[in-house]
């Protein structure tokens, strides 16, 4: 039997993967210390369906503690997503965080990768590694210059990926994911936080005039991406997961309130800094070398993320 293991994977996008694996047979072992990062109980929620099945096991523990070899030597496959994400609280002194579970932990995992006979390694990257390119869409070929220490710390652990991949022929493949959303986001992102708001009739607050765009990819394709990379071919080990879904922030608002049926009341802040501009990625490589194209539209996506807020909100 294939067995994967799944870092983070009590965190949004990991639980998606761990129980994607779980339906198509794999053993799937999950790695996360549920990290305050946001509340516990929405991690342990989101592994609600993978912790009945019989084929998953859940190492609570540390990526920097725990004994990584133990659990490699019979892997299979692994999907590295455990991290620190979120780019406005990476300045001062929360750097130290993301130095030690972006970095310090993505190191420690591919020395055991080295030492472990591992037919692939997926590395959960991002597209903030870009930061505010000069020409858009970004392309892999687009040089990374991160406008934020989480985009620094992100690319620092893509090129230990890449590195380990060339010295030591772990069999790394990073994917550079495009803003995720869907059922299970993170409380603190932006689509969750407009919908929550919508539901309690809250106000929200944007940073910015509004007009920044984001390019969105709804995350059954980002797990969809996450398999086909087990298909990646040996020279090419780098692609962009995006959804060609683009739209501004105030867009973005005026359709969660038409999903929701109430529309919003926004505040206005200054923009955060380490906020990118403009996010718009290419997908070609993945969709030539993975078979990778997202299935699902921004409308149809935010509908299922409003409805899954729904039933588990009045769940709990
Ligand atoms: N969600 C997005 O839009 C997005 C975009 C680009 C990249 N990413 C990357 O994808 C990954 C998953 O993102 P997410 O949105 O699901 O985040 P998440 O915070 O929901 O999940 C990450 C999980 O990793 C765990 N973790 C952190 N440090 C750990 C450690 N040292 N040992 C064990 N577990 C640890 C946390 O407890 C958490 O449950 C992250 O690496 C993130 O940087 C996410």
């Amino acid at each position: 039997m294939t067995k994967s293991i799944v870092t983070g994977a009590a965190g949004f996008v990991g639980s998606h993967l761990a129980d994607r694996l779980l339906a198509m047979g794999h053993e799937v072992v999950g790695i996360d210390s549920f990290t305050d990062s946001y509340a516990r109980h929405l991690k342990e929620r989101n592994l609600s369906d993978a912790k009945g099945h019989e084929r998953f096991q859940l190492i609570d523990g540390d990526l920097l503690d725990i004994d990584l070899d133990a659990l490699l030597v019979s892997a299979d496959h692994v999907f590295h997503l455990a991290g620190q994400a979120g780019v406005r609280p990476s300045w001062g002194s929360q750097f130290a965080v993301y130095l030690r579970n972006n970095i310090a932990a993505t190191q420690r995992l591919l020395e055991a990768a080295k030492r472990a006979e591992l037919r692939t390694f997926v590395f959960a990257s991002s597209s903030s590694i870009y930061g505010n390119a000069k020409r858009l869409p970004v392309t892999e070929e687009t040089l990374p210059q991160p406008v934020s220490p989480y985009g620094v710390t992100k690319l620092a652990a893509e090129h230990l990926c890449s590195l380990y991949h060339r010295v030591y022929r772990v069999p790394t493949v990073s994917l550079r994911y495009f803003t995720a959303y869907g059922p299970r986001q993170r409380p603190e992102m932006a689509i969750q936080r407009f919908l929550f708001a919508s539901m309690n009739g809250e106000q929200v607050t944007v940073f910015g005039d509004g007009t920044q765009t984001r390019d969105f990819t709804f995350v059954d394709d980002v797990v969809e991406a996450n398999v086909r990379a087990l298909e990646a071919p040996a020279d090419e080990r780098i692609f962009n997961v995006c959804g060609g879904s683009r739209i501004s922030v105030n867009d973005l608002i005026e359709l969660v309130g038409e999903t929701t049926g109430k529309p919003l009341a926004v505040q206005y802040e200054p923009a955060a800094k380490g906020d990118t501009l403009h996010t718009l990625g290419d997908n070609s490589l993945a969709q030539q070398h993975l078979g990778f194209s997202p299935k699902t539209s921004l409308a149809d996506g935010v509908a299922a993320q409003w409805r899954w807020l729904v039933t588990s909100e009045s769940r709990h």
